[in-house]
């Protein structure tokens, strides 16, 4: 993975910035990704390789840690975001086992993006698809699975609090957020502070504009478009053709539904 360009950007100081932003608000998120890795290596045939399609992936948090836990492996990650894959092209750039995509989960065209004349193993996402309406996450999850191999797994980890634990719920939540706010205290960015340092960054300037136009275009930058339960994700991964679903894993109010293709 390259540390920094001619530009003289420390990609990897900007990897480190955004796991510290997101742990703030997720402190269970290496948890989950491991999880998912878990669950990955059992699905494999062979676990040396696998092909992964890291959705809405950012950064490339994703893509990171398939390379650590598999170093053979092959990664495709996508996003819409100008600045944060001018971060991950920049991280990535010297790295054949990663290619850096751009779409739109929001237009079902999006799987035009994505090479598919090899079939995936898995794909991941996190702590993303809330950011799409109920019918495109219902869409990405039927679309996706004509780019999984027989037996290949989706899995989505996002923000599905339990609602047998509703008068919890709340409890849970203000655990979270004082875990947040001492990490806060201790100098790790907000979001908004966090798009603030990109924005004064002469590399991502440029791409954090394009950024901001394209959500000042959409409907501002609110990123909650729809919350659903694990119930409602898995029934919507039935709906969309996997032959097995369930849960890889729990948190406090997060969860990762996983949906695995028909065997051969
Ligand atoms: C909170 S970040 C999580 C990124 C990464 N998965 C991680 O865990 O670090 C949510 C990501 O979803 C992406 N995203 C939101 N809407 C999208 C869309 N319509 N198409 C593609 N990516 C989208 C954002 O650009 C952002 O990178």
């Amino acid at each position: 993975m390259s540390q920094t360009t001619t530009s003289g950007t420390d990609w990897e100081n900007w990897q480190r910035q955004w796991d510290a932003q997101q742990e703030a608000y997720l402190p269970d998120r290496e948890q989950r990704f491991a999880a998912m890795l878990d669950a990955v290596e059992a699905s494999l045939n062979s676990p040396a390789a696998p092909r992964v399609l890291d959705l809405a992936g950012g950064t490339g948090s994703i893509s990171r840690r398939v390379l650590q836990r598999f170093p053979q492996a092959s990664t495709v990650m996508l996003d819409v975001d100008a600045a944060l894959l001018t971060i991950a092209r920049g991280t990535f750039a010297d790295d054949v086992r990663v290619q850096v995509v751009s779409g739109d989960l929001g237009d079902r065209n999006w799987l035009a993006a994505v090479d598919s004349t090899v079939p995936f193993d898995a794909v991941l996402t996190a702590t993303a698809l809330h950011w799409l309406p109920e019918d495109r996450v219902a869409g990405v999850y039927a679309e996706a699975r004509s780019l999984l191999r027989p037996g290949g797994l989706f899995i989505n980890a996002d923000y599905m609090p339990d609602p047998g634990l509703e008068s919890l719920t709340e409890g849970l939540a203000a655990v979270e957020r004082r875990v947040r706010d001492a990490r806060w205290a201790n100098g790790v960015h907000s979001w908004e502070g966090w798009w603030e340092a990109v924005r004064a960054d002469p590399a991502l300037a440029g791409p954090a504009a394009e950024r901001d136009a394209f959500y000042a275009a959409r409907r501002g930058d609110d990123h909650t478009e729809w919350l659903a339960s694990s119930a409602w994700h898995l029934e919507a991964m039935r709906a969309g053709g996997y032959a097995e679903t369930g849960l890889v894993w729990r948190g406090l109010l997060d969860a990762a539904v996983t949906g695995r293709t028909a065997l051969l």
